[in-house]
């Protein structure tokens, strides 16, 4: 089987996620290359210690990302830094002739991915996605399927979310995901905006004006010695868009970003409301699709129990439950594919996905500063 070599730069959460995933490639029945993690990068030694205690493939551990670029044996890279440095690491991976699963939200502010935009059309030969993992669980996949198929009909509403509820505790000590500086002036719809906006931009649906409101529920947390100090990004966003279907249709879109959800683990929701029938999907009932069965003017919501039935076969019964680690493999397994130049259903992230994201992003603020509906180009 082919291999590809990778890199890692940014080793903590993520970066841990990947590496488990290429651990277990056996678990894919179908040939997808296979990522060989050989260099690693993060200023943080216990970081790249792990990767060196689970992964012998890895021969290369620096501090300095442009070392990790500089090899050859390097064909690939995976990202995942802090927002404030995606810009110029992004692009300098690009230029170094890498391919590159970057994270969200793929650029600080829309300024930035313009940059990473630059360096991808100066080199077209790399292939560069951007990490969304949430549609690969098949109860999504099902859902999709039906909207490719033109179950629904002519589209009423379109609602979509991503709901935790890791910052009700106003004691959780500030980090970098809740500062400006490094996080962006996004706040939450930088961390959860495009995991709501991926399925939506693939399925044709063009956002065409948005009112936004935004909150900052914390104003202040306590720092790592646990004084007081000001939070000032937003801890929830509920976007009102006024979207468009290819033909022409126009109908409203509910995103929802929130942090401060009471009772939401990491609900990743997709809801479709059509004339024919409709359809939802929330990751808190992972193998649920459910949907409506219509007699005459009546509607019944049904719920069938998909299970493991991934877009990428794997050794899984399909009578087991699936979840978040089995979506992240079928995403890399994805991208893997997509390196390949090999057709896929449903593919990963695009970087024109994450421009038309950074106009909705921005065009948000706008609304929320100006208290007004702003009109996305
Ligand atoms: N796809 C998802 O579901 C998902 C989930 C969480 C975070 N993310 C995204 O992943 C990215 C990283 O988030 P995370 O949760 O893994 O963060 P993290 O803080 O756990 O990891 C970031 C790592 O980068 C390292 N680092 C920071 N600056 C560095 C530098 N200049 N040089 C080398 N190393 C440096 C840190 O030491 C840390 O280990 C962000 O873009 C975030 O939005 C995606």
């Amino acid at each position: 089987m082919k291999t590809v070599k990778f890199g890692v730069i940014g080793c903590g959460l993520m970066g841990k996620e990947f590496a488990s995933a290429a651990a277990r490639w056996c678990h894919l029945t179908e040939e997808v290359a296979r990522p060989e993690i050989v260099a690693v990068c993060d200023f943080n030694e216990a970081a790249t210690a792990w990767f060196e205690n689970n992964f012998p493939s890895v021969n290369f551990v620096t501090k300095d990302y442009r070392e990790l670029l500089a090899r050859e044996d390097v064909e690939a890279v995976y990202c995942a830094l802090p927002h404030n440095l995606h810009a110029e690491v992004y692009a300098d991976i690009i230029r170094a002739g890498k391919h590159l699963l970057g994270e969200k939200p793929f650029g600080i502010d829309q300024k930035a991915n313009e940059e990473i935009m630059q360096a991808i059309r100066e080199n077209p030969g790399v292939v560069v996605r951007c990490a969304s993992e949430f549609p690969f669980y098949p109860a999504c996949q099902q859902l999709i399927k039906w909207v490719k198929e033109n179950k629904f009909g002519q589209i009423i509403e379109v609602r979509a979310g991503f709901h935790h509820s890791s910052d009700m505790d106003l004691n959780k000590p500030i980090n970098w995901k809740r500062m400006i500086e490094i996080n962006g002036e996004y706040g939450c719809i930088g961390d959860l905006g495009l995991h709501t906006q991926h399925v939506p931009f693939r399925m044709g649906w063009k956002p065409k004006k948005v009112y936004a409101s935004l909150s900052n529920i914390a104003k202040e947390r306590p720092d790592k010695n646990g004084n007081p100090v000001p939070c000032l990004t937003w801890d929830n966003a509920t976007m009102m868009i006024e979207a468009e279907e290819a033909n022409g249709n126009t109908f409203p879109m509910i995103l929802e970003t929130k942090r401060m959800a009471p009772g939401a683990t990491n609900d990743w929701f997709l809801e479709v409301y059509g004339l024919e029938c409709s359809a939802k999907f929330n990751s808190n009932e992972p193998d649920v699709f459910c949907y409506t069965n219509s007699w005459g003017k009546e509607q019944a919501w049904c719920k069938i129990n998909v299970g493991y039935k991934p877009m990428i076969p794997t050794i899984t019964g399909g009578i087991f439950e699936f979840g978040f680690t089995d979506a992240i493999l079928q995403m890399w397994a994805t991208f893997l594919q997509e390196i390949e130049g090999k057709e896929v259903f449903f593919g990963c992230c695009t970087p024109e996905e994450t421009v038309l994201s950074h106009k909705l992003n921005t065009a948000a603020l706008l609304s929320n500063k100006e208290n007004r509906v702003v009109q996305i180009d």
